[in-house]
Parts: C-alpha cells; sequence; structure tokens
C-alpha cells in the first residue's frame, strides 16, 4: 500500500494536481476536454501559460529547492542526486516557459508539447520517487518543521512576493 502524504507535503503535493492539468493539456493530442478550459489562440496561450507559471510552478519550483532541498540536504545520497536533477529540471522548465513569447508559430506547439511532457513526467517522479523518499528518510519531527518552514516559506511569498531569507 502507498505510504499516505504527510500534512507537511500536503498542499505541494495539491500544486501537483494544477500542474498535471495544465501538463496534460499542452501536449498534443490532448483530448478535446482537456484543452477546452485553455485559450485557443496561440498568444493567448502563451500569456496563459506565463500567467501560471508565474502565479502556481514557479512558486512551488521554488519552494522545493530552497526548502524542501534544504530540510533534506545530507541526509540520503541518493535524495540528494534526485533533488539536483529536480533542480535542473525546474531550472529547464523556467527556461523553456521565458522562450515561449520569442517562439515563430510553427515552433510554438512543439514546444508547449515539450513542455507538457517534461512537466508531467517531472510530477510524476516527485510524487512517485522524490516526495516518499522524503518521507522515509525524516523523521516525524522533522516533516513538522518542513511543514512549518514550506508555510512560513508562503506566507512570506505573500506578504512580500519574495520568499523571507
Ligand atoms: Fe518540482
Ligand atoms: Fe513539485
Amino acid at each position: 500500500m502507498p505510504l499516505q502524504r504527510h500534512e507537511a507535503l500536503r498542499s505541494l503535493s495539491r500544486d501537483h494536481h494544477v500542474a498535471l492539468q495544465l501538463a496534460r493539456a499542452l501536449q498534443s493530442g490532448a483530448s478535446p476536454h482537456l484543452r477546452a478550459h485553455l485559450p485557443a489562440d496561440p498568444k493567448a496561450l502563451i500569456a496563459y501559460v506565463e500567467r501560471v507559471y508565474t502565479t502556481e510552478l514557479a512558486p512551488h519550483f521554488g519552494a522545493e529547492d530552497a526548502v524542501l532541498a534544504t530540510a533534506v540536504r545530507g541526509k540520503d545520497a541518493e535524495l540528494d542526486r534526485t533533488l539536483q536533477e529536480i533542480e535542473a529540471e525546474h531550472a529547464s522548465m523556467t527556461a523553456l516557459v521565458a522562450s515561449l513569447g520569442a517562439l515563430g508559430a510553427a515552433e510554438i506547439d512543439p514546444a508547449l508539447d515539450r513542455l507538457g511532457r517534461t512537466l508531467e513526467a517531472h510530477v510524476r517522479r516527485e510524487e512517485r520517487e522524490c516526495y516518499t523518499r522524503v518521507q522515509e528518510v525524516l523523521d516525524d519531527a522533522a516533516l513538522d518543521r518542513l511543514g512549518d518552514a514550506l508555510g512560513r516559506h508562503f506566507v512570506s511569498l505573500c506578504d512580500t512576493g519574495a520568499p523571507s531569507s
């Protein structure tokens, strides 16, 4: 039976539902009902993706890179490697989103497809591999501290637009 998601990681796991919905809708061949809530016009679609990136994905990536990675660093060599790879994937998706506005018409769909596939694989890996391992590596007290740190991180984002140091 899969390990239940600890309270400390539940808000990040909830973000993954939003990310997965976007990821699946962006992939070429997505079913019409997945595409239905996305703008049909390519420029409007890019603006939508940029907005979701700014409001949902970037804060989530930042919390994983800054708070989650800090909480587990040095406790498990394989998890350290996984978190480094995850951070590199965040950077590559960030660069991909930043490049969308400059793409020619024929390049937009393949780029969005690539973003969707990368984001889906990324989120699934985090859920199956990374978050589960975090729960194995951290004891209950450390998980509670992680939950508190994530809470403070997101509150500081709401207050100032930037995480507190
Ligand atoms: Fe991530
Ligand atoms: Fe994530």
